[in-house]
């Protein structure tokens, strides 16, 4: 007979107790994209709703950027870097195959008794990590797990490509989620689909640019309509489900915070949803681009900063993207 083992059991519920972000501080117009690329301010803003975006300075990493925003919101939550059992860094934009940039991260807050990893789940990166940090606390395997998505998209963006050089940004947002005596994190709806693998992908893989003699960088590439009608048919469906699974009516939500791909895919998804007009849409693209996993916390913080939402309210979040990937939840905001 095998000996029996004792499991971990965690907190009853979770919730996410603070926020924090890092914008960096390079704003690049839509003039400047539109000396890379046949274009116009005009068609930019009309075609995505993107005013400006930031960049990072050249020198400027994905673990420089995360330790910022994860630094932030763990002094806001008041938790101590040891008290941090997990950081989870969502991520596609980090240059080393190995070791992760939540690893370094960790190191650099001076969470030296958590575990970390990184999520490669796009766009949805933020969602998966909210997802997998409320069963972590749950669990029992983490007291308190920082989830940080960022992204510097600048680096692998092709500068001369209409379809995408003017979506693409960078930036970093990160919370802190910890144990709750009520329940403020909903399940979480999740899915992947990889036959769309090619929707959104790279150019070419690093071992092919290797063998090409160097030529070519391998860079973001995506079929613009084919992503735009599959995040208006499906996006909609999956944030439902979010609400079902958590029983909120969504006459009961304050605010909408959905991946900031595209401001018409925003208004095509609040549309379908039949959103209600007192529920807060966040439209964070306008000023920060496309961020992919980082642009739901950094909208999140941004709306909570500005007091354009209220602490304690509740959010329905939803990220989708390569992969294709999606995930989706019902939280009650710091
Ligand atoms: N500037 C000006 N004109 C452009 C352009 C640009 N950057 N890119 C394309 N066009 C032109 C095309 O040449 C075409 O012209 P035509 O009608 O004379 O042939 C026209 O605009 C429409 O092109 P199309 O590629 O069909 O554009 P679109 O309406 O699909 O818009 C996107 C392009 C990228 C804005 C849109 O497809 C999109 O947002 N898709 C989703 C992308 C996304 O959110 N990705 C992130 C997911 S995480």
């Amino acid at each position: 007979m095998s000996a029996p083992i004792t499991t971990a059991s965690g907190a009853k519920f979770a919730r996410i107790l603070s926020t924090g972000s890092y914008r960096p501080e390079r704003n690049v117009t839509n003039a400047e994209i539109c000396e890379r690329i046949d274009s116009t301010d005009e068609w930019i803003r009309e075609r995505s709703g993107i005013i400006e975006r930031r960049y990072a300075a050249l020198d400027e990493t994905v673990v420089d950027m995360g330790s910022a925003a994860a630094a932030q919101a763990l002094e806001r939550s008041g938790v101590s870097p040891a008290e941090i059992g997990m950081v989870l860094t969502a991520t596609v934009t980090h240059p080393y195959q190995t070791p992760s940039a939540a690893a370094e991260i960790a190191y650099r807050i001076g969470a030296v008794n958590a575990g970390a990893l990184d999520i490669a789940a796009a766009c949805a990166g933020f969602c998966y990590g909210v997802g997998l940090a409320n069963d972590l606390v749950r669990g029992g395997s983490a007291k308190y797990v920082i989830v940080i998505g960022v992204e510097k998209l600048s680096d692998w963006t092709n500068q001369a490509d209409r379809g995408s050089a003017f979506i693409f940004a960078d930036g970093a947002g990160a919370v802190v989620i910890g144990p709750s005596q009520t329940p403020a994190i909903g399940p979480t709806i999740w899915g992947a689909d990889g036959a769309q693998k090619d929707a959104i992908t790279m150019t070419q893989s690093l071992i092919d640019y290797r063998n090409n003699g160097g030529e070519s960088f391998p860079t973001l590439v995506m079929q613009g309509q084919l992503v735009f009608r599959w995040a208006v048919s499906e996006i909609p469906k999956v944030a439902q489900r979010a609400l079902t699974a958590a029983g909120v009516q969504i006459s009961d939500l304050d605010v909408f915070i959905p991946h900031q791909a595209n401001m018409r895919i925003t208004d095509a998804v609040a549309k379908a949803m039949k959103l209600p007009a007192h529920v807060s849409i966040a439209r964070d693209i306008a000023y920060t681009g496309n961020t992919s996993a980082a642009s739901v916390p950094l909208a999140m913080d941004r709306m909570l900063e500005a007091g354009e939402i209220l602490h304690g309210g509740t959010a329905l979040l939803v990220g989708f993207g390569a992969g294709l990937t999606f995930a989706s939840q019902v939280v009650i905001l710091p």
